[in-house]
C-alpha cells in the first residue's frame, strides 16, 4: 500500500488578535509558503498493532503508545478514531515533517494536528471534513494555548482567508485584490498561552482599561474587512497601523516589533503590525508587490530572522 500524504499550511493573523479571545471578530489568511506535512505507511509485517511516530522538527521519535494521553499527536488519533468509530489501528509509521517555524504566530501545532487528522483519517478509508477537522485541531490548540479562540484551527482546516467571531458561523472572506505581506520573524520566541494569561489577568484587575481598547480592536476588523471585500488595499495598510497601536496599548508588542513594524513602514510598506500573540514571534507589512523585496531587505538588516513574502490571490 503506498504512502498516505497530506498537508495544512501556515497561517498569519491580519487584524484582531486577542480580542478575538473576549469575542471580537478578526481576521486570519493562510500561509502556503511554509507547510505541515504527514506521511503515513502501513507496516504490515508487524503484527502489533504499534504506531511508530517520528517528527524531528518537534524532537520526536517514539510510539503513540509512549505518548502522554493529552499529547496533541494522541488526542489527534483519539479523536480521529472517535470521530469514524474505530477501536483497534493497523500498525503503521507516521512521519511529520514542517516548515513552519515554532512558536512564531504562524500556527505550526494548528497546521501539524490538521495534516495528521487528514493523513489518518484517509489512511484508515474515510477523510474527515474541513469542520471535523477544525474540531479536532481545536482540541489539540488547547494543549499549547490553553484557552484558544479558534482562529487557527479554522484558518489552517479551511486554507482560505477567513472573518472569525468566537461561537459564530465561520465566514469566508472575499478580497477584491491580491494582498501582499512580507512577515518577519523577530527572533523572540513567544508562547502564546503565557502571553494570552498575562493579559487576562491585567484586563481582570483593570476592565475599564481594556475593554474599550478590545473593543475598538473589534470594530477594526469590522472596517479591515470592507476594505479587503472592496479592495481598498491602502485603507487596509491603515487599519493595520491603528491595530499595531491598540496592541502596544494592550501591552504586548516589544521593542523589537515596534522596531521592526517602524522599519518596514519607512521602507514603503502600506501598513505594518505584529501579528498574533505578540511579546515576541512575527509581524507583518502589507506591501505593493514591486516594495515586498526591499521591505523585507530592511527587515533583515533591522534584525529580523527570517522573512516570508507571501500574496492571497485575488478571490475568483
Ligand atoms: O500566537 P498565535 O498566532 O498562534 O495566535 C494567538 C492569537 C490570540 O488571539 C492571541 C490567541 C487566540 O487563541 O486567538
Amino acid at each position: 500500500m503506498p504512502a498516505i500524504y497530506a498537508y495544512a499550511p501556515g497561517k498569519i493573523i491580519l487584524t484582531g488578535e486577542h480580542a478575538v479571545v473576549y469575542g471580537q471578530p478578526a481576521i486570519a489568511a493562510p500561509v502556503n509558503e511554509v507547510r505541515a506535512r504527514a506521511a503515513i505507511e502501513a507496516d504490515p509485517t508487524d503484527p502489533s498493532g504499534k504506531v511508530k511516530i517520528l517528527a524531528s522538527d518537534i524532537g520526536l521519535d517514539t510510539s503513540l503508545e509512549k505518548l502522554p494521553a493529552d499529547h496533541p499527536i494522541s488526542t489527534v488519533f483519539r479523536e480521529v478514531q472517535q470521530e469514524l468509530g474505530i477501536d483497534h489501528l493497523p500498525a503503521m509509521t507516521l512521519t511529520i515533517t514542517s516548515t513552519i517555524p515554532i512558536a512564531a504566530g504562524l500556527g505550526s501545532g494548528a497546521a501539524i494536528s490538521v495534516a495528521v487528522s487528514r493523513a489518518l483519517s484517509s489512511f484508515l478509508g474515510s477523510p474527515l471534513s474541513e469542520e471535523a477537522v477544525s474540531r479536532i485541531a481545536f482540541e489539540t490548540d488547547r494543549f499549547y494555548h490553553g484557552t484558544p479562540s479558534g482562529i487557527d484551527n479554522s484558518v489552517i482546516s479551511y486554507g482560505r482567508m477567513i472573518y472569525f467571531t468566537r461561537g459564530q458561523p465561520l465566514e469566508i472572506l472575499n478580497n477584491a485584490e491580491a494582498l501582499t505581506l512580507v512577515i518577519a520573524d523577530s527572533g523572540e520566541k513567544s508562547l502564546t498561552g503565557k502571553v494570552v494569561h498575562n493579559l487576562r489577568t491585567q484586563i481582570e484587575i483593570d476592565p475599564q482599561r481594556f475593554d474599550p481598547i478590545l473593543e475598538k480592536i473589534g470594530s477594526l476588523s469590522q472596517s479591515a474587512r470592507n476594505a479587503i471585500e472592496q479592495g481598498d488595499v491602502k485603507q487596509l495598510g491603515g487599519l493595520l497601523n491603528d491595530n499595531h497601536f491598540l496592541l502596544q496599548q494592550l501591552g504586548v508588542s516589544s521593542a523589537n516589533l515596534d522596531l521592526l513594524v517602524r522599519i518596514s513602514r519607512e521602507a514603503g510598506a502600506l501598513g505594518a503590525k505584529l501579528s498574533g500573540a505578540g511579546c515576541g514571534g512575527n509581524m507583518l507589512a502589507l506591501v505593493q508587490p514591486a516594495d515586498a523585496e526591499g521591505v523585507a531587505a530592511a527587515l533583515l538588516s533591522a534584525g529580523a530572522v527570517n522573512t516570508i513574502t507571501t500574496t492571497i490571490p485575488k478571490s475568483s
